[in-house]
Order: C-alpha cells, then sequence, then structure tokens
C-alpha cells in the first residue's frame, strides 16, 4: 500500500485479527476565494471494506459509527460523505444504518472493474 493511502486507513480488528479496514480522507470544503481558508479541512470522505468471512454481524456498523464518532467530537469536522455504487446493497445499507442521508444519485458516473458505468450514490451527515 503506498504510504498516502496508509496513512488515510484504520484497520478494524476482531479479538486480534485483522478483520477490514476503513479510509477517512480530510478535505477541504468547496468555499468561494475570499473565505476558502475557513473551508480547509472542513469535510471528510470515508470508506470501508470488511472481510466476507465476517460479514452480517454489524461489526462494519460498529466500526462505521467509531468512525464518525472519530470525525465529529476528535477532529471536529463539520460533515462526512461516502459514494457507492448504487447496487451496492450492502454499503448503502450500511450508510442508513448509521445515520447517513442519501443526497445524491448520478447516473453512469463512476466506472467499474468490469468495464461498465455505473450508477453511484452520495450519502452525507453533518455533525
Ligand atoms: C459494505 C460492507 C462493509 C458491509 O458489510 P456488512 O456485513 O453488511 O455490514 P455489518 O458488518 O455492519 O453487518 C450488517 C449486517 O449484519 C446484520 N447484523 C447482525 N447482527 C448485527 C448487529 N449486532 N448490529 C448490526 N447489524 C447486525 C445486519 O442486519 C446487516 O445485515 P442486512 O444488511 O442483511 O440487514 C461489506 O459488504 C463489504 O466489505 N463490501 C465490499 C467492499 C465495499 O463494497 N465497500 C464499500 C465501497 S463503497
Amino acid at each position: 500500500m503506498d504510504p498516502a493511502s496508509l496513512a488515510k486507513t484504520l484497520i478494524v480488528e476482531l479479538e486480534g485479527e485483522v478483520i477490514g479496514d476503513l479510509m477517512l480522507a480530510v478535505e477541504d470544503a468547496w468555499a468561494q476565494t475570499e473565505i476558502a481558508q475557513q473551508a480547509q479541512g472542513a469535510l471528510a470522505d470515508l470508506g470501508w471494506v470488511l472481510h466476507p468471512d465476517h460479514a452480517g454481524h454489524g461489526y462494519a456498523t460498529e466500526a462505521v459509527r467509531e468512525l464518525i464518532r472519530l470525525c465529529f467530537e476528535d477532529l471536529g469536522l463539520r460533515r462526512v460523505t461516502a459514494n457507492c455504487f448504487a447496487d451496492n446493497t450492502a454499503s448503502w445499507r450500511l450508510m442508513e444504518r448509521v445515520g447517513m442521508r442519501r443526497e445524491t444519485y448520478a447516473v453512469k458516473e463512476s466506472l467499474h472493474r468490469s468495464g461498465e458505468w455505473l450508477d453511484t450514490m452520495g450519502y452525507g451527515l453533518l455533525a
């Protein structure tokens, strides 16, 4: 893994075994030029992967809840976002379980490794 992505990665452990990882990428919010400094580092883009052997027990939900707590309480961010392919039911169900709001639906926005352009959904949550 390259150092830049490692710096944004948190691991999910279950009894000492790594069962997944989370991404936390702090970003600047869009702002008008005169005020752009105040929008620096105001939001985070989040991501998650769980080993399939450990799916279906709520571990990702627990980890993402803690990730969101960390963003708002420890880092003081004002907004978190995450995206998924529209057909990634496990991922958007997870986002809705942790209280994130579906904010965008984009048609054929992102390229899947199959070579197909797929619809995506964007979720967000304010502190
Ligand atoms: C997205 C992903 C992390 C979700 O994993 P998951 O196993 O569904 O999520 P959880 O570990 O939170 O488990 C939740 C499931 O367990 C069930 N569950 C059982 N016990 C539970 C508990 N104590 N608490 C919460 N959920 C529980 C839930 O009902 C839910 O199942 P359902 O969606 O059928 O209702 C996983 O599918 C994954 O890694 N996918 C591949 C990578 C990926 O697509 N990442 C996202 C890219 S945008």
